[in-house]
């Protein structure tokens, strides 16, 4: 009897490849696939790559040793890269790892059935070899693998939207729009995902539907870039959001990435408005220089930024903000790099993505003069992780005493008789399990009131009698 083959995939990087992984795990299921979290037992194993900074590249090539004791150890195993280093470095992956099978990007996902029935064909033609193989003798092909490729041209257009097998029965990520037009000039995004390309309005609006009728409580809009959302007739993503709110049900809406550039009164209007829609803003500065940001090509001004904070914070009381910053970018003066510390200062964000430049191969940021030592970008970054550890730990404690309603997410990781929550303004809350009643489960809304507040979480209590206290902040949908 045929036994069922068995799929792992290992996945680094942004949401988005997390949303690519839910899906290349959907269209492996289709074609009679299991999936199993243990990748050394698996048949198939798909490492989902990304490119957009050198850290996780390394990663993924500190991987590969692992990948080939696999191959080592099993010949027959089939071992494929996905995702964004696989887009950019097809032919440089094959040369270092010669024991790849499959090599596709972000944009090919639907061409796997083909690429897997080849994938198979060759594993098949090798167990056939190594049949006829005498004891003493070695296959010399054993180790090799079967290099193919998909078609790096693809612009996505065959996308199987509809295969997703979801890891979370209580958490989607929902993609709303593909790739990015905006080349910034140190991203490679827009070389690995292409060009801009958003999902039809209702589309989107049927499959939000159907997760909160199937008891999905957590909905992430994604998008590169979700302010240039064009859902067709004139559709913005503010659109999509108050249409995705009048569905029934008790559920929150979250979205990333905002592009300062792009959000417009419309969407904070929107956020405002809208009860399902969580009162967080992942808002990226990249730098709090002028200057800087020019060089960036980000198309927007400290001063611009600001004022954007300043209409969030006026309209939305309570909003929760992070932002990502890049360290270093060439040309960044110590006078740019203080501006940049002190907009950290000024806006004094609830979190924020730290990180020092690295040089990408293709962006126009390679050519900009003023390239700055690896040590000089390093600590500028510790400068800003300094500064931001002490801001969220401000944050942290100012928010003891409030009462927030939130999602439990697991166990916490440190002590099981404890759950990780994530409230509705998108904090962590550690909070202790209930000795008794009704036990609660992952994914149930509860509330509770924070006692501590640490680096970089919080600590709680399950309340239920949080109605009435006139001193409370309830962030919770009303
Ligand atoms: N170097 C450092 N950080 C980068 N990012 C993107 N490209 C680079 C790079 N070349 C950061 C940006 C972006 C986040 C996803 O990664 O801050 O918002
Ligand atoms: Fe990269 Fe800029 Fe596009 Fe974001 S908006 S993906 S940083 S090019």
């Amino acid at each position: 009897m045929d036994k069922t083959r068995t799929f792992s995939i290992i996945t680094y990087g942004c949401q988005m490849n997390v949303a690519d992984s839910e899906m290349i795990a959907g269209v492996l299921v289709k074609l009679g696939f299991s999936q199993i979290a243990d990748f050394k037992k698996a048949d198939l194993v798909l490492v989902n790559t990304c490119a957009v900074r050198v850290k996780p590249e390394e990663k993924v090539y500190g991987r590969m040793s692992a990948l080939q004791h696999l191959k080592e150890k099993n010949p027959l195993v089939l071992i494929g890269l996905c995702g964004c280093l696989a887009q950019k470095e097809r032919e440089k992956i094959v040369e270092r790892a010669p024991f790849v099978d499959l090599v596709f990007g972000p944009q090919s996902i639907g061409e796997l059935p083909e690429l897997i029935a080849a994938a198979e064909r060759s594993v098949n033609h090798k167990r056939a070899q190594m049949k006829r193989l005498k004891p003493n003798q070695k296959l010399k092909s054993r180790l090799r693998g079967a290099a193919l490729m998909g078609n790096f041209e693809n612009t996505g257009d065959t996308l199987p939207e509809k295969d997703v097998s979801r890891e979370s029965d209580f958490k989607a990520y929902v993609t709303v729009m593909r790739g990015c037009d905006n080349f910034c000039s140190y991203c490679v995004v827009p070389y690995t995902r292409g060009r801009e390309k958003s999902r039809p309005f209702e589309t989107i609006v049927g499959e939000v539907e159907e997760l909160v009728a199937a008891g999905y409580r957590e909905i992430t809009l994604l998008g590169q870039n979700v302010n240039s959302y064009n859902g067709g007739h004139g559709k913005a993503f503010p659109d999509l959001l108050r249409r995705l709110d009048r569905i029934d049900g008790k559920f929150y809406i979250r979205f990333m990435t905002s592009h300062p550039k792009d959000l417009s009164d419309d969407l904070i209007d929107a956020m405002a408005t809208c009860p399902h829609v969580a009162p967080h803003a992942h808002l990226p500065v990249q730098s709090g220089s002028t200057d800087v940001l020019k060089a960036m090509n980000r198309r927007y001004s400290r001063e611009h930024y600001l004022s954007l904070v300043d209409k969030m914070r006026s309209r939305i009381p309570h909003i929760t903000l992070t932002t990502d910053i890049i360290a270093g970018f060439p040309g960044e003066s110590d006078a740019d790099f203080e501006d940049t510390l002190s907009l950290l200062e000024k806006v004094r964000f609830d979190s924020a993505f730290l990180f020092f430049y690295s040089e990408r191969e293709g962006t126009a940021a390679l050519a900009l003069p003023g390239s700055l030592p690896v040590e000089v970008r390093l600590k500028r970054l510790d400068r800003l992780i300094e500064e931001q550890m002490r801001i969220t730990f401000d944050v942290n404690r100012s928010m003891v005493g409030e009462i927030h309603e939130g999602i439990i997410e697991g166990f916490s990781p440190k002590n099981k008789k404890e759950f990780t929550v994530r409230t509705f303004d998108n904090h962590v809350v550690i909070v202790k399990a209930p000795d008794g009643g009704e036990p609660l489960k992952f994914g149930d809304f509860i509330t509770m009131k924070i006692t501590e507040g640490f680096n970089f979480v919080l600590k709680g209590e399950i309340t239920s009698d949080f109605q009435g206290r006139s001193n409370a902040k309830l962030i919770m949908r009303p």
